[in-house]
């Protein structure tokens, strides 16, 4: 038989030991979890969705690109999510900018009536150029946001936002 035998008061020390700290992982391990989540999940810049339109099409003059994300999860709903772009080439160079408004958040259209050659907003006369820029004097508080662009097999791939780089 063992010489070091635990008494009464040593195993119940333990015991709440082991349990207490059971207790105490459950409670910060989904916390930490919460914490660190930010960090594992996928950048939107990575992320690249295929669109339908093949790079060769795309001319100087900005075409509506509608493009879907399939089952994108947020929290525990999980949805098919549509988005837009306005695309066009600058040279050899591949611009896509965001239609979101950059003072309420409309829909911008691009060479809309009375409008041609310019990005318009519909909701309060915002103004901006081709590059995305706002136009002074019109309610927008600064540029289109840019979109990531990726050629893959000739076909237009579009990531993330990001702020404007063409002003
Ligand atoms: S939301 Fe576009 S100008 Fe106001």
């Amino acid at each position: 038989m063992s010489k070091n035998r635990v008494s009464r008061r040593q195993f119940l020390s333990y015991s709440l030991m082991g349990v207490g700290g059971f207790m105490i992982s459950g409670t910060l391990m989904p916390m930490l979890r919460f914490a660190v989540d930010p960090v594992l999940q996928k950048s939107g810049i990575g992320d690249y969705t295929p669109t339908q339109y093949k790079v060769d099409d795309l001319t100087d003059v900005p075409v509506r690109v509608d493009y879907m994300i399939k089952d994108r999860k947020d929290g525990w709903y999980e949805s098919d999510v549509s988005y837009t772009a306005w695309v066009y080439k600058d040279g050899d160079e591949i611009i896509a900018l965001s239609p979101v408004c950059k003072h309420l958040g409309c829909t911008v259209n691009w060479g809309s009536e009375g409008h041609p050659n310019e990005f318009f907003c519909p909701c309060h006369a915002g103004r901006y150029t081709k590059n995305g820029a706002n136009v002074k004097g019109t309610p927008p508080i600064g540029p289109l946001d840019e979109y990531e662009v990726l050629v893959k097999d000739g076909f237009l791939y579009l990531g993330g936002t990001k702020p404007n780089t063409l002003v």
